[in-house]
């Protein structure tokens, strides 16, 4: 079994889409994994999917309703073996909550990818369009990565 945990700045946009998108992958191809989200700010914890998010969801046929924004915690790095973050900001972010990533578990989501860059903030960008695409495209190359591991 895979642990997986999805990391963002508030946890209502991109993460959620990614814990998401990456289920739904599994369920579709297959495969051990514990999947999660989470913020590494406490801006928006206990909300929900922030709407145009959810939406970008839907019109792929994911359903989000359920999810709540939850931060980041200390003991989330002992229990998940995967973290992985949507920009460079998250890992700095985590590195200094942490103080460090002493077991080599942080990484960011698009350097699976043939093309390692931040996914941008569809929060500011307004761009969930984009926002979605860069996100299936990294979980895409994650679960590949993960599942030629095991
Ligand atoms: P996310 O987007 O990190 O993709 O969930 C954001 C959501 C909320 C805020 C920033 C980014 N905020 O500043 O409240």
């Amino acid at each position: 079994m895979i642990k997986v945990m999805f990391v963002c700045l508030g946890n209502i946009c991109r993460s959620p889409m990614a814990e998401y998108i990456f289920r739904k992958l599994v369920s579709e191809r297959g495969g051990d994994f514990v999947i999660a989200s989470s913020a590494t700010s406490s801006e928006e914890a206990g909300n929900r999917v922030y709407p145009p998010a959810a939406a970008m969801l839907a019109q792929h046929g994911i359903h989000c309703q359920d999810k709540r924004a939850v931060r980041f915690t200390r003991s989330d790095y002992d229990a998940y073996d995967v973290i992985v973050c949507m920009e460079r900001r998250n890992v700095s972010s985590l590195e200094r909550m942490l103080g460090g990533d002493p077991d080599g578990k942080i990484c960011r989501l698009l350097d699976f990818t043939d093309a390692p860059r931040d996914i941008a903030d569809p929060w500011y960008t307004r761009d969930f369009k984009t926002a979605y695409a860069e996100i299936a495209e990294g979980c895409q190359a994650l679960y590949e990565t993960l599942t030629k591991q095991n």
